[in-house]
């Protein structure tokens, strides 16, 4: 049986392809898209998720648009490495998918009641939507199957020397999310700064040869660019997509059932997650932390979603699923 999935998310280049990947696996059932400000404003990552979705002719996936501030304080975004759009690289037409009418917490209520099996929410930007469902709606907390996160790290940040954007970017609303007693598996960049999409990755993607490909190796393209640029990365990480790779295929993460709290007051380290490895904090465990990933396994399945995604329809009339 298929998992069911809600992603969360701020499109952003890395989330695109966990769109895709959760489109295309048959192991994940995505029963909808919910989006949050982060990469760039709720307005832009909302047309991102429904630019991806047209392109990549995932049809009939509600996408509902969240929100466009932390819990408190102001917002950040990222145009440095995803751009003025949030998307920058690729050329996208006018996206022929709508937006659903109900805001993301109302869309995770909804969709939460009615399905038969608890959900597993997959959140890959900060967390201000998961937090502001978790507020709203306790009494749905055991329609939850699992959060499955990316965001934080077991050493240093990237957006401050001490925070990751997706955390830094709504602390308080990490806060919840990491106290609230879920079953929650946190991917940060200890791991993710392990999965480079090389040059030889690149190429793979653009070897397949379709439309979808060239625009998924626009974005990696982009990306590397900017990973370059900003960081001196050699190529650059897909964080979030290891979120789903890890629902969809168990055995790629090596995990730790540590406890985890999230800074709220440093004066230079908030928004830092800090992961207790040793237990010396004699702390009860709270989350399940990857520590590894195998890292050819999740190229393979990056380029075989790109590649089922992108097959021509067998009518030859343009992408439909
Ligand atoms: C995270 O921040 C965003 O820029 C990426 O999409 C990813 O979710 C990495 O720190
Ligand atoms: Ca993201």
């Amino acid at each position: 049986m298929p998992v069911p999935v809600i992603l969360d998310c701020d499109p952003g280049h890395d989330d695109a392809f966990n769109i895709m990947l959760a489109a295309a696996h048959p192991r994940i059932e995505l029963l909808g898209i919910t989006t949050v400000a982060g990469n760039q404003t709720v307005e832009k990552t909302t047309l991102n998720a429904r630019r991806v979705c047209t392109a990549a002719g995932v049809r009939g996936v509600p996408i509902a648009a969240g929100m466009a501030e932390p819990l408190r304080g102001p917002g950040i975004v990222a145009p440095d490495i995803h751009g003025e759009s949030g998307l920058d690289g690729p050329e996208f037409g006018e996206p022929d998918v709508p937006v659903d009418g109900r805001d993301a917490v109302t869309f995770l209520r909804d969709t939460l009641r009615a399905h038969p099996e608890p959900v597993t929410l997959v959140p890959t930007g900060p967390l201000t939507n998961i937090a502001a469902f978790l507020l709203a709606h306790p009494e749905l907390a055991d329609r939850i199957e699992r959060i499955v996160l990316m965001g934080g790290s077991t050493e240093r940040g990237n957006r401050t020397p001490a925070a990751e954007f997706n955390i830094l970017a709504d602390p308080e609303a990490a806060d919840v999310v990491f106290r609230s007693g879920l079953h929650l598996t946190m991917i940060g960049l200890n791991v993710s700064h392990r999965a480079l999409a090389t040059p030889d990755v690149v190429a793979r993607v653009k070897a397949l040869g379709t439309p979808l490909a060239e625009m998924s190796a626009a974005l990696l393209t982009y990306f590397g660019d900017t990973y370059r640029e900003v960081f001196g990365f050699p190529a650059p990480p897909l964080h979030d997509p290891l979120t789903v790779a890890h629902i969809a295929a168990p055995d790629l993460l090596t995990l730790v059932h540590v406890p985890v709290a999230v800074e709220l007051t440093g004066t230079h380290t908030r928004g830092a997650t800090v992961v207790d490895l040793d237990g010396v904090t004699g702390a009860a465990p709270n989350a399940h932390v990857a520590v590894d990933v195998d890292v050819p396994a999740y190229w393979d399945l990056i380029v075989d979603a790109v590649r089922t995604l992108g097959r021509p329809a067998p009518t030859g009339g343009g992408l439909s699923r």
